[in-house]
């Protein structure tokens, strides 16, 4: 297994150009299955969910034409075309939704569109056990015949999905996503109450209204969907991924230096800089992007909550806490989308950082540097947290399991030594 290596304490200056977001991505493309014509989508990353996804909408029957790198100026966002015309398979299997959750996601259009869908039941992870509950239950209000057979879930429709009143009772991005994909094909109007308001929620919606979705609310917590009989193709380009620019805001920080993070935007993260912002961080929009330097007084601590959004991501968490670990003073920081979404900790903690769980809390005090050690971990985020801890340590990390990364993060070691570090993949 590829591992990458580094020698951190190099201060990090220059452009990073921020992707396509990996979270909107995904469901943009699961949405070809909702119309007979082409889906053309922009601005897609290179990763390895990206490309778990096609292939399961490849095995489903979608074509798949990849028109390389799109873009100039050192971005490189692909385009895919897709489109679900020919005769479409309607089950998921679980060998690629078990390495996917998001695979979760054909469950919704399928059953619209095809009025059946057998989906594996993707299973718990590393940071916690992530039911689909939410999913079925909303699902099964607009009508669908929900049963659940050897490790599947089996969904009927077969005079079509009806719309509904649904009030989700906690906020599920995936959920409130499969729903306006199932609601986009219904009979009548679906309202849904307490959606996720997540921009990749609302980037779906916006693709839904190009392929002549009739869509109210779009950004709120109460989307309004009148259903259609079809849908027609669009053409759609991915919004930045906030995730990865607040990890690169973070970069900079924790090591002192000055980055230009091009082509993202400052409303989609206004949660994640204003803790930076209470950290001692400088963030501003500029040149096409957002630029991050450590303020003059260095940084100090702050308490964080995760939150849906507008509040500040689960997505985050991880990252965060480094800045946290080399900040002046004591931090706490409370997670309360995932229940187990602290497995950094014992790594960083390798590193020389002090941190004490209590539930789900963390307390954080601040030490004076870390130090490089061999460490790996269990997910993205917290395989990301670990590559900014390396960054801002005296001495050589390690990181194992660098398959995590490939999953989020595209061609991170690029363009983290594009701005000084001292990075490197060492190939298996
Ligand atoms: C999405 O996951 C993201 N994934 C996650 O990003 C992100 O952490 C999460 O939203 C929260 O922001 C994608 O968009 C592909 P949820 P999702 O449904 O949709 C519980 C990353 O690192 N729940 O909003 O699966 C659930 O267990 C990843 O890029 C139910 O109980 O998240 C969790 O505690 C990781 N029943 C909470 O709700 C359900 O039916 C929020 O989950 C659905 C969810």
């Amino acid at each position: 297994m590829d591992r990458i290596l580094i020698r951190g304490g190099k201060p990090l200056n220059g452009t990073i150009h921020i992707s396509g977001a990996k979270n909107a991505a995904l469901p943009l493309m699961a949405a070809s299955l909702l119309t007979d014509e082409t889906l053309s989508l922009a601005n897609l990353p290179h990763l390895a969910d990206i490309s778990t996804m096609a292939n399961l909408l490849s095995e489903l029957g979608v074509t798949i034409g990849m028109n390389g790198e799109a873009g100039g100026g050192g971005h490189f966002g692909r385009v895919f075309e897709l489109q679900a015309d020919g005769p479409i398979e309607t089950t998921a299997p679980y060998d690629l939704v078990r390495k996917m959750r998001a695979s979760v996601l054909v469950l919704g259009p399928l059953l619209a569109r095809f009025g059946r869908a057998r989906v594996s039941l993707p299973g718990g992870c590393a940071i916690g056990t992530r039911p689909v509950d939410l999913h079925l239950k909303a699902l099964a209000q607009m009508g669908a015949e929900i049963e659940l057979d050897e490790g599947y879930v089996e969904a009927r429709a077969p005079n079509g999905l009806k719309g509904a009143h649904i009030v989700f009772p906690m906020v599920t991005v995936g959920g409130t996503e499969n729903l306006l994909m199932a609601a986009a094909l219904a009979d009548g109007e679906a309202v849904l109450a307490n959606a996720a308001r997540e921009p990749e929620v609302a980037d779906l919606a916006h693709c839904l209204v190009a392929m002549g979705a009739q869509i109210e609310g779009i950004g709120s917590d109460t989307l309004r969907i009148r259903g259609a009989s079809a849908l027609h193709g669009a053409s759609y380009s991915v919004v930045p991924d906030r995730i990865e620019t607040g990890t690169y805001a973070v970069a900079a920080a924790v090591t002192g230096g000055e980055l230009l993070l091009k082509g993202s935007r400052l409303d989609l993260i206004s949660s994640v800089v204003d803790v930076l912002r209470g950290t001692g961080v400088e963030v501003s929009e500029a040149d096409g992007g957002i630029r991050v330097r450590q303020g003059d007084e260095g940084l100090k601590g702050i308490d964080v909550m995760t939150e849906p959004f507008p509040g500040f991501p689960t997505d985050m968490q991880a990252q965060m806490m480094v800045l946290m670990s080399v900040a002046g003073g004591a931090s706490m920081i409370t997670e309360t989308i995932f229940e187990n979404r602290f497995m950094h900790v014992p790594e960083l903690a390798r590193m020389g950082a002090q941190v004490n769980v209590h539930g789900s809390s963390a307390i954080v005090r601040g030490v004076a540097g870390l130090k490089g050690a061999q460490v790996m971990a269990t997910d993205l985020r917290a395989s990301v947290s670990l590559v900014l801890a390396g960054l801002a340590a005296s001495g050589e990390t390690e990181i194992s399991r660098v398959y995590h990364l490939d999953r989020g993060y595209e061609r991170i070691e690029d363009k983290l030594a594009a701005c000084g570090a001292d990075i490197e993949r060492v190939k298996a």
